[in-house]
């Protein structure tokens, strides 16, 4: 499926893109810009999921709740190194945890995602437009 948007229909494209993602792990590729964060923190609000922001490590993932204490982890790897930095935040325990992982620059966590995962690329199309391709 592939798609363009611009931020006035992100409610309407949040609400399709929701129902594509199946799979535990969905993985958000795209360059600095492309609408990752914008476009995650959307489909939460969608899904009745809110914001927790007292986590220490809120930079790298950030935790959203729904009423009835369902998770959903989102990452941020940009800042990540190597693979070593990913596994001394957990990233395993996330990964194995069965709750729902939306992840930014997932690439530096290749080898550990031996899981079926929705990948979702994003690029600039213009200042007021993105693209999103789902696998
Ligand atoms: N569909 C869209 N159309 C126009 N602008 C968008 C769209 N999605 C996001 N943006 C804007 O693009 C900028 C970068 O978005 P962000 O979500 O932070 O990107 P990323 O996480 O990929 O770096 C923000 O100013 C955001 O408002
Ligand atoms: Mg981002």
């Amino acid at each position: 499926m592939e798609l363009i948007y611009s931020l006035t229909e992100i409610n309407y494209i949040s609400k399709k893109i929701s129902k594509q993602l199946n799979n535990q792990i969905v993985l958000f590729k795209g360059p600095m810009g492309s609408g990752k964060t914008t476009l995650i923190k959307s489909i939460c609000k969608y899904l009745n999921f809110n914001d927790n922001i007292s986590s220490p490590t809120f930079s790298l993932v950030n935790t959203y709740e729904n009423s009835t204490n369902n998770i959903i982890y989102h990452f941020d790897l940009f800042r990540i190194k190597n693979l070593e930095e990913a596994l001394d935040i957990g990233i395993e325990e996330y990964l194995d945890s069965g709750n729902k992982c939306f992840i930014e620059w997932p690439e530096i966590i290749n080898e550990l995602l031996d899981f079926k995962c929705t990948t979702i690329e994003m690029s600039v199309v213009d200042d007021n437009k993105r693209r999103i391709k789902i696998n």
